[in-house]
């Protein structure tokens, strides 16, 4: 295709009016793309705001109906769950993890019978139940890599048993898809899917989620397991491991400074793709808007909008009940 040169073409002449701009615009957010994370905690009548994500809460399972009403209302289609536990319900291998009555199970089980049409998706993963705080078992420093396999796929049966739509396990151990896979199909769950925090980079913009979720590792880091930022093939090759081992859908995360990942991951696969906008990326736009510096509103909007101009299907954002009620008034 050749575009004749100017003046015949004269590309601002579909600018010209928000009538025209509608018309031809090639990419939109909708709220029903939408996944919104809730943390849960242990203890009743909690909602305890997170200092590092303003605007976002710890919810005790007694006081989750009454959210899951306003989500439920703003039209979201599906939430994220993350428990968080004292330190004292903590231990070497995060045992609380598939308790078949700890936070996230009886979470779950609340909000299928306050909201059944809602999608649970669960992630698994040992970090918020580990009191070193790494996301597999230790031994002499290290995060080993296949007695973690167990130990996720004990918590995501758990998580199936209590009625979760989805697990998604963000540990980033090799071989945990297929693990999972293999005891949810042992266990009765072959129609469970699995959400693969398939490339998932080692990233400086979870700081504020590990306040949120007490997560923070007690000693290094989790560059061992998550991926170096700097390399984009091996992501790809992440990717497809988690397809082979029966993944249902792929994830990309972090999604702003990863929007090459996700333009990559779609053109090579069809699976349905999750972006996830984390909790730096939100709380950043949060700062700068309580100083005035930005148009919350206008700058919310662009980072959705470009993440999903580069690919992704769905995207897990703090941000979700914000964009529901921008977008409902904005048709008003
Ligand atoms: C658990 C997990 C993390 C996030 C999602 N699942 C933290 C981490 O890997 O350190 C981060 C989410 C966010 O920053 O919003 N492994």
């Amino acid at each position: 295709m050749t575009t004749p040169p100017f003046p015949t073409t004269r590309l601002r002449r579909l600018r010209g009016s928000a009538a025209l701009r509608d018309l031809v615009r090639e990419t939109e957010i909708n709220v029903r793309d939408l996944i919104y994370p809730l943390f849960i905690v242990e203890g009743n009548h909690v909602q305890q705001e997170i200092g590092a994500m303003p605007g976002q809460y710890r919810w005790s399972v007694d006081l989750l109906p009454w959210e899951i009403e306003k989500i439920g209302a703003f039209d979201i289609p599906a939430v994220l769950l993350f428990g968080v536990l004292e330190p004292s319900s903590k231990d070497e291998i995060g045992s609380a993890s598939w308790d078949d009555h700890g936070i996230v199970q009886e979470a779950i089980r609340t909000i299928k019978r306050a909201a059944p049409e809602l999608v649970v998706i669960t992630d698994v993963c040992l970090c918020e139940y580990t009191s070193h705080g790494h996301c597999g078992v230790v031994k002499d420093g290290r995060v080993l890599n296949d007695p973690t396999l167990e130990l996720l796929a004990r918590q995501a049966v758990s998580h199936a048993r209590a009625g979760a739509d989805i697990v998604a396990p963000s540990d980033m151990m090799d071989g945990r898809v297929a693990t999972i896979r293999a005891a949810l199909d042992r266990d009765g769950f072959a129609d469970t899917p699995i959400l693969a925090y398939a490339a998932k980079f080692a990233s400086g913009f979870y700081g504020p989620f590990r306040e949120a979720a007490a997560s923070t590792p007690q000693f290094g880091d989790r560059r061992a397991y998550q991926m170096d930022p700097a390399n984009a093939h091996e992501a790809l090759r992440e990717i497809e491991l988690d397809i082979a081992e029966g993944a249902d859908l792929i994830m990309v995360k972090p999604a702003l400074a990863y929007l090459d990942i996700i333009t990559r991951a779609r053109a090579r696969f069809d699976l349905p793709l999750v972006a996830y906008n984390v909790s730096g990326e939100y709380s950043m736009v949060k700062a700068a808007a309580a100083n005035g510096w930005i148009d919350e509103q206008r700058i919310v909007l662009e980072i959705l909008t470009a993440i999903k101009r580069a690919g992704a299907d769905l995207i897990i954002t703090y941000h979700a009940p914000e964009v529901a009620q921008w977008t409902v008034s904005s048709k008003q």
